[in-house]
């Protein structure tokens, strides 16, 4: 595998722990770039979905994957093609319909070359899943955020609702069940720490702490300045 471009940060973790708020920061904070994977898989279910693709259709699915027409735009708004999708990714059934796409290996190698070449000057923050383990492997800091299934369940619940989204909790933390599930039992890249991450549950943790602890880690490796 060539090295990356840039220094890259990678946060994995479970759905709902807390990793798109922490990223946000960081790349905010480092004026850094940042890789929503999971938007990867989110906007190909997608696609699949609208051209009457089989979500288990895996060689259709990575060939759709090579020429997915996704653009994220400055400002957070995701496109696929010229559709403005950022709404329509961001249900819970499209998660679960990412986690489906997201399970089959040809899927997970189309996109590998397009996560890697997000990793441009002066850096980047990787959310995802196995951004440490097998997208960035070489990252000089790897973070694995997590936090119990009914704390991410209500964190998840909040989020729909200050979107305007419908949202149920209950329904909420069986679909989290559901898919940690999916992700921690598949064969292709399983969600699981890198060995050399630092492990971080945030259950009882304020945003601020996560990040006081991850910014004290880029600190000790140079990735940043004090300050
Ligand atoms: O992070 P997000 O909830 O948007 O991801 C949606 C789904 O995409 C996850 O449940 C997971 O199955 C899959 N995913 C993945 N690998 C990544 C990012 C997301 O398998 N790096």
């Amino acid at each position: 595998m060539t090295r990356p471009e840039a220094p890259v940060i990678t946060v994995d973790g479970p759905s709902g722990a807390g990793k798109g708020t922490l990223c946000e920061a960081l790349a905010t904070r480092l004026g850094w770039h940042f890789l929503d994977s999971g938007a990867l898989y989110r906007v190909l279910a997608l696609d699949g979905q609208q051209a009457g693709v089989a979500l288990d259709d895996a060689e259709t699915l990575a060939a759709r994957a090579r020429s997915l027409a996704l653009r994220f735009a400055p400002g957070g708004a995701v496109w696929l093609g010229d559709q403005d999708v950022s709404l329509a990714i961001r249900t819970d059934a499209a998660g679960q319909a990412a986690s489906q796409v997201a399970a089959l290996l040809p899927v997970r190698e189309a996109l590998l070359a397009r996560q890697r070449d997000f990793a441009q000057a002066p850096g980047l923050v990787a959310d995802g899943r196995d951004m440490g383990t097998v997208v960035f492997p070489e990252a000089p800091l790897k973070i694995f955020l997590s936090a119990s299934a009914p704390a991410r369940a209500e964190r998840r619940y909040k989020q729909l609702k200050e979107k305007g989204l419908d949202a149920n909790l209950r329904a909420l933390l069986d679909s989290i069940q559901a898919r940690d599930e999916r992700d921690q039992a598949r064969s292709a890249s399983p969600l699981r720490p890198a060995d050399d991450a630092l492990v971080i549950d945030s259950t009882a943790l304020a945003i601020d702490d996560v990040f006081g602890a991850v910014w004290r880690a880029a600190l000790q490796r140079g990735l940043c300045a004090e300050g």
